[in-house]
C-alpha cells in the first residue's frame, strides 16, 4: 500500500512516505513485507507489502515523540486540523435547509451544529431575504417567529461562529404559503369573508345589522361608547348655545350628575364619533323633572361641515326623537353611516332649559 501524506498548513513541512526502490537510494532494508529506503535527495521511502500498513512508532509506547521537521506530530494534528475547525452543520444537506410553513402562523427552526472542539457556537444571518417577523433567538439556537400571510419563497444564509471565529455558513429556503382564513368561516352572520394579505389575513363585509372585525357585534345591542371618554374624549364634543357654565362634555351619559343644558331650542350638542359608524339607536336622560328635552331632532353628518336632518322613512318629514326625564331608547328611523351627529331639543317645560345627556348604538366601519 501507498501512504502519501503532506501537511502544509502553518509549518510548511513536507514529509513524503512513497514506493520504496527507487535508484537514487542510499539506504534500502528489505524484509518480507516491508521495504524501507533513504535516498540521497533526503527522501525517506517506506513500503509494505500486499495489505499491509506502515506505522511510526516512537521507542516507548506513549512516552516518546514522533518529530515532523522538529514539531511533535501530535501537536500538529491537534493545532492544524482538530482547533482550527468550524463548526460542522448538523441535519443540513448540502442544498441547505428548506421547509414549508403557512402564513401569519408560528415558525420553529432549530439551529443545530456539531463543533468539532465542543465550543460554543452562536449564529447570524450574513445574506439573503429574512422574513419579516421571524429572528434568531438563542437557548437553544433557532429561527423564530410568525411570518407575514402571503405566499413567498425566502432564501437566506446563516453563520455558525465558533469561540475561535471559525465559521460555517448554512443556505436556508422556507416557502410560506398564505393561508386562506376565510376557509376557516372567519366571518359570522353571514358576513362576506376576503383574504388581504394583512396581518390577521382576513376582512369581514358585515350585513347592515352586524359589526367589529368578525361581524360578532350586533349593532343596535351596543354602544359606541359616548360615556367613555377614552373613546370620545373631551375635544370631540362640542355645543352651540350651551346655557351658563355647562360644557358639552357633561352631555355623555354617565353618573356625573352633570348634564349638558341648551340655552334654547336653537341650541345644540355635537358629537364628533372619531369616525365613520353604522348608527342604530340613541338614548338621552333629562338632568330631572324640569330640566329635559321633551323632544328633540338629529342632525348628522361624514365630513363635520354639511349636515342633514334624519329624517322619517319616506325623507320628507324630519324625524321627531322623544327624550324623557330618565334614559330613554330611541331607534333611528333607519340606520345610517354618520361620523357628526348633532342633537337638537325642541321641546322642553317653559320657562326652563333642555339638559340631557346622551349615548349612541351602532357600530364603527
Ligand atoms: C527524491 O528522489 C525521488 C526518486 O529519485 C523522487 O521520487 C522524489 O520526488 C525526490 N524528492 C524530492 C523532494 O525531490
Ligand atoms: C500502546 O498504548 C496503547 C494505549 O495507550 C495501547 O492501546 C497499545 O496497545 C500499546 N501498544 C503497544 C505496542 O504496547
Ligand atoms: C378584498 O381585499 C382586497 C385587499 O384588501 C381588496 O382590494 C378587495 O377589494 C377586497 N374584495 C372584496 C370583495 O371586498
Ligand atoms: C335589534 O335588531 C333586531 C333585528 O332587527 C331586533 O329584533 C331587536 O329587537 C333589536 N334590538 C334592539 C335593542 O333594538
Ligand atoms: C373605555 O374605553 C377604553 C378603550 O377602548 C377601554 O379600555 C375601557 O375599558 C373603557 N371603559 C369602560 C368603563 O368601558
Ligand atoms: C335640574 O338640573 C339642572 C341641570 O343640571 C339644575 O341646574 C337644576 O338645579 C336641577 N333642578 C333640581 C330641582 O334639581
Ligand atoms: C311612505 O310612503 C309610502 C308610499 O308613498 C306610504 O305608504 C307610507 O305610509 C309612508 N311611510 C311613512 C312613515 O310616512
Ligand atoms: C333625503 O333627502 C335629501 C334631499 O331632500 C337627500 O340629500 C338625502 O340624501 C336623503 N336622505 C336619504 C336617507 O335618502
Amino acid at each position: 500500500m501507498t501512504l502519501n501524506l503532506r501537511l502544509t498548513y502553518i509549518f510548511s513541512c513536507i514529509i513524503t512516505l512513497a514506493i520504496a526502490g527507487t535508484p537514487g537510494d542510499v539506504l534500502q532494508l528489505d524484509f518480507p513485507n516491508v521495504a524501507i529506503a533513504a535516498q540521497d535527495n533526503g527522501t525517506l521511502l517506506g513500503q509494505s507489502g500486499e495489505n499491509g500498513d506502515i506505522h511510526i512508532q516512537p521507542v516507548k509506547n506513549g512516552s516518546g515523540t514522533v518529530l515532523f521537521d522538529g514539531y511533535d506530530v501530535l501537536e500538529i494534528i491537534d493545532v492544524v486540523i482538530i482547533n482550527n475547525m468550524p463548526p460542522i452543520w448538523h441535519f443540513h444537506g448540502h442544498v441547505g435547509y428548506s421547509g414549508t410553513f403557512e402564513g401569519a402562523s408560528n415558525i420553529m427552526i432549530p439551529l443545530e451544529v456539531l463543533d468539532p472542539e465542543s465550543q460554543d457556537v452562536r449564529f447570524e444571518l450574513v445574506a439573503g431575504n429574512f422574513p419579516t417577523g421571524l429572528s434568531i433567538a438563542s437557548n437553544p439556537w433557532r429561527i423564530q417567529g410568525i411570518p407575514p400571510d402571503e405566499d413567498a419563497i425566502y432564501t437566506f444564509t446563516i453563520r455558525a461562529i465558533d469561540a475561535s471565529d471559525q465559521y460555517a455558513d448554512a443556505v436556508f429556503k422556507i416557502e410560506i404559503l398564505e393561508v386562506d382564513q376565510c376557509l376557516r368561516e372567519m366571518c359570522h352572520n353571514n358576513g362576506q369573508c376576503n383574504n388581504t394579505n394583512t396581518h390577521r389575513g382576513f376582512s369581514c363585509s358585515c350585513p347592515l345589522e352586524y359589526g367589529g372585525p368578525t361581524c360578532d357585534v350586533t349593532c343596535n345591542k351596543t354602544a359606541l361608547g359616548i360615556a367613555n371618554s377614552s373613546v370620545v374624549p373631551d375635544a370631540q364634543l362640542s355645543a352651540y348655545l350651551s346655557r351658563y357654565t355647562s360644557q358639552a362634555s357633561d352631555g355623555r351619559l354617565s353618573e356625573s350628575g352633570k348634564y349638558w343644558c341648551g340655552e334654547n331650542a336653537n341650541s345644540w350638542l355635537q358629537v364628533d364619533l372619531g369616525g365613520l359608524a353604522k348608527l342604530f339607536r340613541i338614548v338621552t336622560s333629562g338632568a330631572n323633572s324640569t330640566f329635559f328635552a321633551k323632544t328633540y331632532t338629529l342632525s348628522y353628518s361624514t365630513d363635520g361641515t354639511t349636515f342633514n336632518s334624519i329624517n322619517d322613512v319616506n325623507n320628507t318629514t324630519v324625524h321627531t326623537f322623544m327624550g324623557s326625564i330618565s334614559a330613554l331608547y330611541q331607534t333611528l328611523p333607519e340606520p345610517l353611516e354618520a361620523r357628526f351627529v348633532r342633537i337638537h331639543p325642541t321641546t322642553y317645560e317653559r320657562s326652563y332649559h333642555p339638559c340631557f345627556q346622551v349615548e349612541m348604538y351602532g357600530c364603527w366601519l
